[in-house]
């Protein structure tokens, strides 16, 4: 990846995560992922206000879920999912082909500097795919240029970890007693875009609107059974485990296992979440 030239090199941790590591159990797990969180689908895609015609850009697709419902909705317009991993999006673009999404176009870029034509989308949105930027404030700039004024940007990104049971939930038992480091609150992770006034600050400097934070909570799934569930905590922080003696891996995955069961529900593995919908616009 040394050669690599379209990624801002802030971002070549985020591209070996997902191109490499994670992405490929995120690909081959895409089914799980992509129903984790969609309870959550309904009021992003609302939100949006996707019309007929419309050109999307959808943030950090993964596997391409709200791109395809971005573009059924957008009917003769368009909707551009954009990614750093490419094993999912190549789940992404053989997902939209064979549903006959001719309108779902996918491409391999690093949002945060990828030349976009100006004022090329009326909705940019994002489910949980736009916290991961090195430089935030170069994304959303960069991501402003591309919407048309008055253009929407709709972001789903979480709260903070206390009110996220799923996480704390996890890492509470895989650090099995130890202390575990703790990074800053804005470096690139799924919580840097917790703290309301830090994105405020964020998207007015990158000349959007000031925007509004809808709370929202809703089960996160994590599959039919324990099993499952095991399988998909262990694909994301099992790295957790990696130093720890036999012994204490064999009573960590015992707690784990015991915690997932007491989240059984009749749909399945589910822990409390809550997410911020974030919205705001281009002015005119
Ligand atoms: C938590 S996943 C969310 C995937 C998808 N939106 C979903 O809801 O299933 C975050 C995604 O953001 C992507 N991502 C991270 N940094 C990015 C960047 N600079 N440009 C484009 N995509 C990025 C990752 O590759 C990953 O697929």
């Amino acid at each position: 990846m040394s050669d690599v030239t379209w990624i801002d090199p802030g971002n070549a941790d985020q591209l070996r995560a997902w191109d490499i590591a994670e992405g490929v159990f995120w690909a081959e797990e895409a089914e799980l992922f992509e129903h984790a969180l969609h309870r959550y689908d309904d009021a992003l895609l609302r939100a949006a206000g996707i019309r007929d015609g419309d050109q999307v850009l959808d943030l950090g697709c993964g596997t391409g879920s709200t791109t395809r419902a971005a573009a059924w909705l957008a009917g003769t317009g368009t909707a551009l999912g954009v990614d750093l991993s490419s094993p999912m999006l190549a789940i992404a673009e053989r997902t939209a082909a064979a549903i006959g999404l001719p309108n779902a176009h996918f491409a391999h870029v690093d949002a945060q500097i990828h030349p976009f034509a100006d004022d090329e989308f009326d909705v940019v949105l994002s489910r949980t795919g736009s916290m991961f930027f090195a430089d935030p404030a170069a994304a959303f700039s960069n991501l402003a240029r591309a919407t048309k004024p008055g253009g929407r940007l709709v972001l789903l990104t979480w709260q903070p970890p206390p009110r996220n049971e799923w996480f704390s939930s996890f890492t509470t038992t895989l650090a099995a007693g130890r202390q575990l480091p703790v990074p800053p609150p804005d470096a690139p992770g799924p919580f840097s875009q917790s703290d309301p006034d830090e994105v405020s600050r964020i998207l007015i400097d990158a000349g959007l609107a000031a925007p509004t934070f809808e709370a929202h909570a809703e089960p996160m799934y994590f599959g039919p059974d324990v099993r499952t569930a095991e399988r998909f905590v262990l694909g994301v922080l099992g790295w957790l485990l990696a130093d720890l003696d036999d012994d204490a891996r064999h009573q960590t995955l015992g707690a784990l296992r015991n915690d997932l069961a007491k989240h059984q529900t009749t749909d399945g593995i589910a822990y409390d979440s809550a997410a911020w919908l974030i919205t705001s616009h281009l002015p005119r």
